[in-house]
This record gives C-alpha cells, structure tokens and sequence, in this order.
C-alpha cells in the first residue's frame, strides 16, 4: 500500500522565536542554523513575515530584507514561507494595491518562496491582490482561514472559505489556529470536508498553549493533511508550534510518519537552547506551559498575560474576570470576528474601555473603523445598536466596498516621503517606508553614520537595547510592537497600551 508520508514545514526561525521570545531572534543567531535546517528534509521553512519585520526594524537595528537575502543564501534548497497579513501587509491597516504588489515582487525577488497570506477578517477580498501578485512573481499563494470559534464559524463556513481561496488561484490552503484552540475532533472533520471539495494541498497551523497541538496535528494527518508544521524546542511547545522531535515521536509506527535525521534534529536543539539563553529577557515560564484557560476564554494565550500585565500597570488588576468577559460581547457586536492581528488588539482594547468607562461609553478609533466596513466585511453582521451609535458619532456612512478600492494608488507618494526624508529611492526602501517610516529613517540614519556597526549588528547591545524599549517584557506571547492609546475622558487621560499578538 502507498502511504502518503505527512510533510513537515519548520517554523522555529518565524512562528517559534515570535511566540516564544517576543520575535528577538537576530539573523545572527539564526545563520549558523539555517545550513542545517536546509538539509534536514523539511517540505518548507518558515523565516520571515509576521512580526520578524517590525522586530528588525525596531529593536534589532536590522534591514528585513537583508535577512531574508541572508537567510535565503544560507538555506537555498528548501522552499521559505512568510507570513503575510493580506492587504495590512506586516501592518494595522489597509494599503493601496500598488504598495501591496510592489512589496510581494520585493519579496519574491529577494527569494520568497511560499506567502501564507491571510486576513483578520477572512474577508477573501483583502487576500485578492497579495494572490495575484504572488502568482504573477511564478511563487507559491498559500491561502489562510483564519480559525476561530463563535456562532458563524462553523465548518461548512470555513469549508466554503476553502473553495472560495482556490477558485481565487491559491496554490494551497493553510488552517491558521493562532490561538492553538482547534480541538482533533473539530481539525479532522475540517480536514476531511475541506480535502472533499478541493484539490490543492492542505496545511494545518496550530499552537500547543493549551495543550492541543500535537493531538491535532495527529487527528488532521488521520484525515489526510498533507502538511503540518513543527518547531524545535525549546522554541517549541507551548504558546508555540509542538516540537518536532515531539511529533515524530507521536507518529512512531503510523504509517504517514515522515523521516528525520534525529542525531541532527538534537544537534539544532542544542544550538538553540544556546540561543534561547541569549534571549531569555524575552522568554518566559508562561509561555512554555499549557493553559487551558485559553479554551473557557477562547482568546490567544498571549492576550490573556497581556491584559494581566496592562491592567496591572492601570490599577484595574481587580478588573481581569470582568475584561475577559466583556471579550465575547465585544466580538459579537462586531461581527463575531477572529483574534488576529491587528483584530485581537483592536477587541482587547476595547473591552478594556468598556470596561472601565461603562459599555460603549468610549469606542476607539480602529473598533469604529470595523463597524464601518473600513477593514472589510466581518463574519457576522455588526449590532445594530453600535452601527448607528458609530454612524451617529462619526457622521460617517458604512462602506460595503473592498477597502482598498478607497485608497489611490500610494507607491509614489511613499518614494517622494522617503526621498524628502533623505533616504533611497528604491522599491524596497519605499514599501518598508510606507508601513514603518519613523524605523526606516532611523535605520538608514545609522547605517550611515556608523557603517562598520551596522553592518553586523552584534546580538548582545540590540538585546539591551530592546529591553529598555519593553514596556512589558514578561508578558507571554508578545511581538514586538507595543502601541500606546490616549483616550480622554472629562479632561482627564488614560493610556490604554495594546500589543501586537500574532501567530
Ligand atoms: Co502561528
């Protein structure tokens, strides 16, 4: 009988140092790995993408292209994933097309190989032009459903999400549980009803912060998922991908069990661990163990440490039961949308603000944009009650239009920024410009001034100079970006600080 083995993707140089050590991985510490990550027969390598971008730029003093060069030197054999938030790019917000496809052929060219593209809505309009520029580059479109659970979220929805992604061009489809909340029932039924109406492969992502991972990983290759994808400890587990070494344990005798080097596999967990050390301002106990409190709240683990830690530092620690609570009623006015980047902060934040101002009192900014269409369609429609309450506020109407198709096109205003600024001109420079302009001036400003410095930035300094820029640096589960909202209320001000959560 042929079997067909299950194919492994590696995530522990994206996925496993974002998740488990607030994205502080440097491309140093990543190059003498990557030779051997190359030869060890994995279907895919995840390396860039995500929060890695925001990371490089803003506490690591690194060009992001740079590393994906790099990397791409290092580890030429076997394909690299990125993560790709659909039209936010590596963003909070929608950008224009032009920008878009500028940044996946920047991408491509620099060597990209697979784009897991997605959106925190799944509204498959905002993954439509990330596709077609992948494509147009000859690479790999890998279409993400975003999983969550909640009334409108049912399989046969997230099935139909499926078919619609590969009538769309993708080249495959990925299962995205950031939050590791997908149980082995609900993955295999999924894997069986999506493998029964598409043709293209299919991956599962998942994390193990409550424990499920590798008993979901084992239920979906039952089903016949052909991909799954694994970290290496001690990046690994926990709020991460289940280890890899783990897995292969767990497929022991089963006739899909993939083959692996283990001597190597031990080889780069040693080396990590070594790595792990040099990070550990960044890693934390809470992060390596299961929390099933994540299944009661269904929100990612990472958000759960956050809010402790931020309500902490605002004097509502009293107030943690009643925000997580809060949570599901500010996910159904919004159309029950999923916990991702940037719809977890956005949720977060303002669960927090009813909270403490009382419900719907205060509604920020990005929570406004979502009930107005602003960010795309939401899964379920949005409460009534808030629609009009928002129309009211604002003076604005609801869109019903792609967002995009409301920006003009941007590439050039961004290249004429960055120019004024006195920075190049070329595409890279630009679309890095577009999303971090603030960072990419900063970069380019020390590279200039100290060429030798920059040009290989040593781990220890970035280290120190990314703790001082942590608020939070024990929080489970952070990336790199912290944000800081004012709001004010009777003249008085609040600081509410959201922080980015990904997977
Ligand atoms: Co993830």
């Amino acid at each position: 009988m042929n079997v067909k083995k299950v194919l492994f993707n590696n995530t522990v140089l994206r996925d496993g140092h974002q998740s488990m050590a607030a994205t502080r991985m440097t491309t140093p510490q990543m190059l003498p790995a990557a030779p051997i990550l190359d030869g060890m027969g994995f279907n895919g390598l995840e390396t860039w993408g995500g929060a890695t971008i925001d990371s490089c730029l803003r506490y690591l003093d690194e060009n992001p292209f740079e590393r994906l060069r790099q990397l791409k030197k290092a580890a030429p054999k076997t394909p690299q994933l990125m993560l790709l938030r659909g039209q936010n790019i590596v963003q909070y917000a929608s950008f224009p097309d032009d920008v878009v496809e500028t940044f996946v052929r920047c991408t491509c060219d620099n060597g990209m190989d697979i784009l897991r593209i997605f959106d925190a809505l799944n509204d498959v309009r905002n993954l439509q032009t990330a596709i077609a520029a992948t494509r147009k580059c000859g690479k790999h479109a890998r279409g993400e459903l975003c999983y969550t659970i909640s009334p409108v979220h049912t399989v046969e929805n997230f099935v139909k999400m499926g078919v619609e992604l590969e009538k769309m061009g993708c080249d495959s489809i990925g299962i995205k549980d950031m939050s590791g909340i997908i149980q082995p029932q609900i993955a295999y039924q999924m894997v069986k009803e999506l493998k029964s109406k598409i043709g293209i492969p299919i991956t599962l992502h998942t994390h193990d912060t409550a424990g499920l991972g590798a008993a979901s990983y084992l239920a979906a290759i039952e089903a016949g998922i052909d991909v799954v994808e694994v970290s290496i400890v001690p990046f690994a587990n926990g709020t991460s991908q289940p280890d890899t070494m783990r897995m292969l344990a767990l497929l022991e005798g089963h006739p899909r069990r993939p083959d692996f080097d283990t001597a190597k596999l031990a080889e780069l967990r040693d080396y990590f661990e070594e790595v792990y050390k040099q990070l550990s301002k960044f890693t934390s106990p809470a992060n390596e163990r299961v929390d099933s409190d994540i299944l009661i709240y269904q929100v990612p683990g990472g958000m759960l440490s956050n809010f402790r830690t931020q309500l902490k530092e605002q004097g509502m620690s009293d107030k943690f039961d009643a925000v997580l609570k809060e949570i599901p009623v500010v996910r159904e006015a919004l159309g029950w949308i999923p916990l991702v980047t940037p719809t977890s902060q956005i949720v977060g934040t303002q669960a927090m603000m009813n909270v403490k101002f009382g419900r719907w009192k205060m509604i920020c900014q990005p929570a406004q944009d979502i009930a107005l269409g602003k960010y795309g369609k939401t899964p379920g429609p949005i409460a009534p009650n808030l629609l009009a309450q928002v129309v009211q506020q604002t003076g604005k109407k609801p869109v019903t239009e792609r967002p995009a198709d409301l920006l003009p096109p941007g590439l050039e205003k961004y290249r004429k920024d960055s120019a004024d600024k006195g920075l190049p001109t070329d595409d890279e420079t630009a679309v890095l410009f577009a999303m971090f302009p603030q960072q990419v001036e900063a970069l380019h400003k020390a590279k200039t001034s100290a060429p030798a410095a920059a040009a290989a930035p040593a781990p220890a300094p970035a280290a120190a100079k990314a703790t001082a820029a942590s608020p939070a640096p024990a929080a489970s589960r952070t990336n790199g970006d912290v944000r800081r909202l004012f709001v004010t209320v009777n003249g008085q001000r609040h600081d509410v600080t959201v922080q980015a959560l990904e997977a």
